[in-house]
């Protein structure tokens, strides 16, 4: 592998359950606003909204414990940072991050936090909560959509100023750094361990969700959902049938 002028060559700076974490988040995020709307699929749309804070809940572990790019520490930034950095990126002149960059990380905290809020108005209001709230749950997704969106432009622009793909780095692990700032473990038996924990979550939604408990029955009675039993909820969105 080669190694440039200025010493920089390919290391490994996300670890794998860093990565993991992120592909699940994204699958799910987008998986719960596509089935948002459907009274059919609201089970889907509640097991992902759980899975999300699973995964937001390792990751605020994972950055205090996890390896050094991981760590909110090492890349979390103060008003200052994050402003100089956006008129670097205006004047296409960014400097390069190994890790987050500090426009990057704002909006890494702004999607962490907004999931905390989707998920926790969510609840209430699926849990007998008033209009408000599912008015504040709706308008907290919409918010986390824009940044989404903010993220992925801001993560394109990023890879064609500096030249680098950034996209293929969350996946693979690897960028272009010098030596020092390399990472030493990918971490892999815990990110397939986060992975087991997600798939048999799934698992166990699948064969009992949580529309068909009692609450969800409650959920579906109250002008809400399929106004069928529990128990027919549970069918109805498993097995395809469109009500
Ligand atoms: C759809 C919902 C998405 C969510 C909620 C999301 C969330 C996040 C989060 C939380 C991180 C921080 C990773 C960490 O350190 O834990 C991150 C980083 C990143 N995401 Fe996403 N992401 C989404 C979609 C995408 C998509 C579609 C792409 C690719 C086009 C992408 C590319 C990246 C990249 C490249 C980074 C690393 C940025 C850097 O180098 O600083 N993300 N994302
Ligand atoms: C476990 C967590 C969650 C729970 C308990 C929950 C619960 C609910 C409930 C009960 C509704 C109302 C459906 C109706 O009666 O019309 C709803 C709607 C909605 N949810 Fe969630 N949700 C959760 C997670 C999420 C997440 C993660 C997102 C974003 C990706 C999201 C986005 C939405 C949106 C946009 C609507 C409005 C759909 C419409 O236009 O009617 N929810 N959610």
């Amino acid at each position: 592998m080669g190694t440039d002028a200025v010493g920089k060559t390919r290391i490994l700076v996300w670890d794998a359950p860093t990565r993991v974490f992120h592909w699940l988040l994204a699958l799910s995020f987008a998986g719960a606003y596509a089935t948002s709307e459907s009274d059919r699929l609201m089970g889907v749309h509640l097991t992902l909204g759980y899975t999300m804070v699973g995964l937001v809940a390792f990751r605020l572990i994972w950055g205090v414990i996890g390896t050094r790019h991981a760590r909110f520490a090492s890349f979390v930034r103060g008003p200052v940072a994050v402003a100089r950095y956006a008129s670097e990126m205006l004047s296409f002149k960014p400097k390069t991050s190994v890790g987050h960059n500090p426009l990057g990380a704002l909006s890494i905290v702004l999607m962490l936090l907004s999931t905390l809020a989707i998920v926790y108005t969510g609840w209430v209001y699926f849990n007998g909560g008033s209009h408000s709230v599912k008015e504040i749950h709706e308008a907290a997704a919409g918010f986390m959509l824009v940044v989404v969106g903010v993220h992925v432009a801001g993560v394109i622009y990023a890879s064609l100023t500096q030249g680098e793909n950034l996209i293929g780095a969350m996946w693979s692990g690897y960028k272009q750094g010098l030596t020092k700032d390399k990472i030493r473990w990918s971490w892999w038996p815990l990110a397939l361990l986060l992975m087991c924990c997600v798939l048999g979550f799934w698992y166990l939604q699948w064969q009992n969700p949580v529309m068909s408990t009692q609450r969800g029955s409650a959920y579906a009675h109250d002008g809400h959902g399929d106004h069928q039993s529990g128990n027919r909820v549970q069918h109805s969105w498993r097995s395809g049938d469109d009500d």
